[in-house]
């Protein structure tokens, strides 16, 4: 029996591999992708996620989403993805466009028609999800868990404190936070041990397949920021590990402590903040990644790539 999930992302190179590993598994049931601002502006994440959709030729219907945080200042990650957010030139155009509906309307509507519990995975900033709970919190009840790519249990990438989705829209991920919806955080210090080095990318391109060198021309691409500020040897996948998680949750180890961000203004704006002691005393209810099999994740990811096209 596959797993019904809706991915909410703001594709994005790392969200690209997400949604194509999401197409590829037997064991996830796509019931919908959301899109959100985040890396770059809103009609280009969902431009992008409309163009590995149809690229792919999957029968996944797109939403469109919010378009800013709720509060604060827009930021974005175009210098990692690029100004469209997606340089993937043979992933050309998209053939269709995203549904009518917004995505908001669509997440409620599906969440209390639904008769199974939906896991959400979320790989942007978590605006859309929380004005959803804002304008509907019987949903919550119809919620398996919240899978979601954010934060560190050490240091940030857009802030010296905070990691960009969650310094994107601190707000709207705290309302997650505070609910008590069963949540899974795959923060920088997890996702920053999935690297994909040259070696690994030699990989993907090994499948022979369209799909292994479109995908390994993207990874170098996304590689430039990774190897000038952080020194790494080769980009982090982030978002992927989401979606690892779920298809082979033995490839992550995890620890349940309470998480909040910070929501007040300066130095560590956006800083998820774990209570790995529970010293505070708050119901601990977001499972946190700390450890990633990350010669385990490549091994998955080629399996699942060289299913598709
Ligand atoms: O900090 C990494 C996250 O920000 C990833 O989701 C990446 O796609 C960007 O959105
Ligand atoms: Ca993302």
């Amino acid at each position: 029996m596959s797993l019904p999930i809706i991915i909410d992302c703001d594709p994005g190179i790392d969200d690209a591999f997400s949604l194509a590993m999401a197409i590829a598994s037997d064991d996830l049931e796509v019931l919908g992708i959301t899109t959100t601002y985040g890396n770059v502006g809103l009609s280009h994440t969902t431009t992008n996620a409309l163009r590995v959709v149809d690229w792919f030729g999957a029968d996944i219907p797109v939403y469109s989403g919010v378009d800013r945080a709720l509060l604060g200042t827009p930021v974005d990650a175009s210098e990692y993805h690029g100004a469209t957010g997606l340089e993937a030139p043979e992933l050309g155009p998209p053939s269709s466009v995203p549904q009518s509906e917004d995505a908001v309307s669509f997440l409620i509507r599906t969440l209390r028609v639904s008769t199974r519990k939906i896991t959400i995975v979320a790989s942007g900033p978590l605006t859309n999800l929380a004005v959803m709970l804002r304008l509907a919190p019987d949903v919550a009840a119809k919620i398996e868990r919240i899978v979601f790519m954010g934060g560190s249990t050490d240091y940030g990438n857009d802030s010296p404190a905070a990691e960009f989705n969650m310094l994107c829209d601190p707000h709207a991920a705290q309302i997650i936070l505070d609910s008590d919806i069963p949540t899974t955080m795959f923060g920088l210090n997890v996702t920053h041990q999935v690297i994909a080095t040259p070696e690994r990318v030699q990989m993907l391109r090994s499948i022979g397949n369209d799909t292994g060198r479109v995908f390994a021309d993207m990874s170098v691409y996304f590689e430039k920021v990774y190897r000038e500020r952080y020194g790494f040897n080769g980009s982090a996948l982030h978002d992927s590990c989401t979606l690892a998680w779920l298809i082979l949750p033995e490839l992550f180890e995890t620890r349940v402590m309470r998480v909040d961000v910070e929501t007040n203004s300066g130095l560590s704006y956006g800083r998820t903040v774990h209570d790995i002691w529970n010293i505070a005393g708050k119901v601990p209810r977001t499972e946190v990644a700390v450890h990633a099999d990350a010669e385990g994740f490549f091994t998955l990811l080629k399996s699942l790539l060289a299913k598709l096209r």
